[in-house]
């Protein structure tokens, strides 16, 4: 499947979770989140959509996101079920699995198995907020997936940057929306997906300048390039792709969303990411890079900077670990019991072997990552 919950890391999150839980502290592998910052219409919704390998976000031309969406998965695992029950799930629609459904901060206890459903909900409450005009509010929509398939990861989407006030938006519009995304993008946790449609001029780009002041140094900035089945006939990103514009550390990742009219037909998104990846296969321009290219490239990308941050958050776990677990020796050996010492020493030995099982992972995907260059 093409998003950023590949098997591969929701089981590493899920065995560092159960470790963690043995030893009896939450889970304090805090991941990033992950926030889309653009100029209007750039694709932003598009991006995170097709990341999340759902529809549920409004898209379209002109201020559709008008209020920060808090996005959160959670993981939840499938319940184990009895036998008989597995047949009837089975024939229910992929929009209806009884083990993925949506819930809004603001409609607690109410579960949406129907993404189409969300999409009309996320609607109603980004009007009743700004009425349904062009207005915008900084005040979040929060909206939580739970799903076996997911990693527990927050995603944000945003409005765009606009510079002209339309309708009755404020005269200010530029600098309210523009304080509305260095609030998100600041965050040193968060990565940033700077969009920028191909068919405009990089150096223009309002995304990759509000990217470039939280975050000078490019450690977590990616660039997507959105819009390129939209370029002229004989122009193509490569040079861009190559570092030789603007360069970026992560680098850039082109993609082709679903257009207008895929949006009016509801062109389904496994239908759109088939036909992102014959558009690089068969381009000349991409097809000796085809892999580098296209969501799922975005999506391992994404990945593989969140295995980064695992790896480097462990070894300060561990040391807490560690630190908490000499305090406690210490008091033990004063009440002169030595057995709930060793139970935590065990614990920590896990934590060890953990570390060992999954050191290959976790470097072989720091070495695929340095090594990405086009
Ligand atoms: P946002 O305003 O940045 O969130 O952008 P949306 O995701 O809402 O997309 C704005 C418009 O651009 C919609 O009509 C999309 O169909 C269109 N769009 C986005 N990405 C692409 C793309 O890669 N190719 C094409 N042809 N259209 C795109
Ligand atoms: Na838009
Ligand atoms: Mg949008």
């Amino acid at each position: 499947s093409v998003n950023v919950n590949d098997p591969g890391l929701i089981t590493l999150v899920n065995k560092l979770q159960d470790v963690f839980s043995t030893v009896g502290v939450q889970n304090p592998i805090d991941l990033p989140q992950i926030v889309v910052v653009g100029s209007q219409s750039s694709g932003k919704s598009s991006v995170l959509e097709n990341i999340v390998g759902r529809d549920f976000l409004p898209r379209g031309s002109g201020i559709v996101t008008r209020r920060p969406l808090v996005l959160q998965l959670i993981n939840k695992p499938a319940p184990i079920r009895q036998n008989g029950d597995t047949d009837e799930l089975k024939t229910s629609d992929a929009a209806s699995n009884a083990d993925e459904w949506a819930e809004f901060l603001h409609i607690p206890g109410k579960k949406f198995f129907d993404f189409n459903k969300v999409r009309e909900e996320i609607v109603r409450e980004t009007e009743a907020k700004t009425g349904k005009n062009v207005g915008i509010s900084p005040v979040p929509i929060g909206l939580r997936i739970y799903s076996p398939k997911v990693l527990t990861l927050t995603l944000v989407d945003l409005p765009g940057l606009t510079k002209v006030p339309v309708g009755d938006q404020p005269k200010d519009i530029e600098r309210q929306i523009r304080d509305m995304v260095l609030k998100h993008i600041q965050k040193p946790n968060s990565i940033i997906l700077a969009v920028t449609p191909a068919n405009t001029d990089l150096a223009n780009s309002d995304g990759l300048k509000l990217a470039r002041e939280v975050d000078p140094e490019g450690t977590r900035t990616i660039g997507v390039l959105t819009k390129i089945d939209l370029m002229d006939e004989g122009t193509d990103v490569v040079d861009i792709l190559a570092g030789r514009v603007i360069p970026l550390r992560l680098g850039y990742v082109p993609v082709v969303n679903r257009g207008q009219r895929d949006i009016d037909s509801r062109k389904a998104i496994t239908a759109a990411l088939e036909a992102e990846k014959a558009f690089f296969e068969n381009h000349r321009a991409y097809r000796n890079k085809h892999s580098y290219c296209g969501t799922p490239y975005l999506a391992r990308k994404l990945n593989m900077i969140l295995m980064m941050h695992i790896k480097n958050t462990l070894p300060d776990i561990k040391a807490r670990i560690q630190a908490s677990l000499a305090k406690y020796t210490a008091e033990l050996q004063q009440l002169g019991d030595s057995m709930l010492g060793n139970s935590a020493n065990i614990v920590l030995n896990i934590i060890t072997e953990f570390c060992n099982e999954y050191r290959t992972v976790l470097e072989g995907n720091n070495q695929e990552l340095s090594s990405n260059e086009l």
